[in-house]
C-alpha cells in the first residue's frame, strides 16, 4: 500500500531514532530555535529574527490543504524536532489545482544526516498517492548546491532561471524554478475502460 502513515524504524545516517509525523503547535519553540541560523532562514524566504510567536501562529494556521510533516530526533535530552516539510497547493485557483508547491528546512547540525531525504520521501509518497497532484514545484536560490543536489535526487529537474531574484545579505542573487511530475503519470488510469457509454 502506497500509504504516507509515518515510516516506522528510522534513523539517521549517524543512528539517531527519526520519525516524521505532523507538526504541532507545541513544535514552535524547536523550530523557531533553528530556523534563525543564517545557513538556514537565508535559504528561505525569510528575514533574521524571526519571532516565536510568528512560528506558533504557522503551526496552529496551516494553509488549507497544505500537507506537512516535522522530523523529530529522540536525543538524550528528549524529542526535538529539527526539520519540517510541506507541500501547499497553488493559489492560482482551479486550472493549477494539479500543482503542489513545495518548502522544506532542516537544522544546521543534523544536516547531511538523510533527514530532507527521509521527508522527501514520505512528501512525495503523498504527493503521488493521495493529493492528486501531477506535478511539484519550487524555487530555489540558483547557488545552493545542497538542495538542488536532493531536489534531482528525487526526481526534479531545472526547468528555469530567474536572475536577481531575491534580494539576500545585501546581494542579489537568482533562484531556479524546479518541477517534478508524477512518476506514472501517463499510467494512473488502471481498470478503467476510457469510454464513457456504459454497457
Ligand atoms: C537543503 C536541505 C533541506 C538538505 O537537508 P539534509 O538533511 O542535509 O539532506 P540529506 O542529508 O537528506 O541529503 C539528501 C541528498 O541531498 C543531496 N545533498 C546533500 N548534501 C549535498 C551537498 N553538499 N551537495 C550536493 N548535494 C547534496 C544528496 O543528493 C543527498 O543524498 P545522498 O546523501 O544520497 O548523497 C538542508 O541543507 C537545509 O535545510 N538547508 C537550509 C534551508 C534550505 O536550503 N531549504 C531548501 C530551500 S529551497
Amino acid at each position: 500500500m502506497n500509504a504516507v502513515s509515518p515510516p516506522s524504524g528510522l534513523t539517521t545516517k549517524t543512528g539517531l531514532p527519526l520519525s516524521l509525523r505532523r507538526p504541532r503547535p507545541s513544535d514552535a519553540q524547536d523550530v523557531w530555535a533553528y530556523i534563525q541560523a543564517p545557513e538556514v532562514f537565508s535559504n528561505l524566504l525569510q528575514l533574521p529574527h524571526p519571532t516565536l510567536e510568528m512560528w506558533e501562529d504557522r503551526l496552529k494556521n496551516p494553509p488549507p490543504d497544505s500537507f506537512s510533516l516535522a522530523a523529530e530526533l529522540m536525543l538524550e535530552s528528549g524529542p526535538k524536532v529539527v526539520a519540517l516539510a510541506g507541500v501547499f497547493p497553488d493559489k492560482g485557483g482551479l486550472r493549477r489545482r494539479h500543482v503542489l508547491h513545495m518548502g522544506m528546512s532542516v537544522a544546521v547540525e543534523f544536516q547531511g544526516q538523510g533527514i530532507a531525504d527521509a521527508l522527501m520521501r514520505e512528501l512525495l509518497s503523498y504527493a503521488d498517492n493521495w493529493a492528486q497532484c501531477l506535478r511539484v514545484e519550487l524555487e530555489v536560490f540558483s547557488d545552493n548546491a545542497r538542495a538542488i543536489g536532493l531536489y534531482q535526487k528525487h526526481g526534479f529537474v531545472i526547468e528555469g532561471t530567474k536572475r536577481c531574484d531575491a534580494f539576500r545579505d545585501g546581494r542579489y542573487v537568482g533562484s531556479h524554478i524546479m518541477g517534478r511530475l508524477h512518476p506514472k503519470a501517463d499510467t494512473l488510469m488502471t481498470g478503467f475502460s476510457t469510454q464513457n457509454t456504459p454497457k
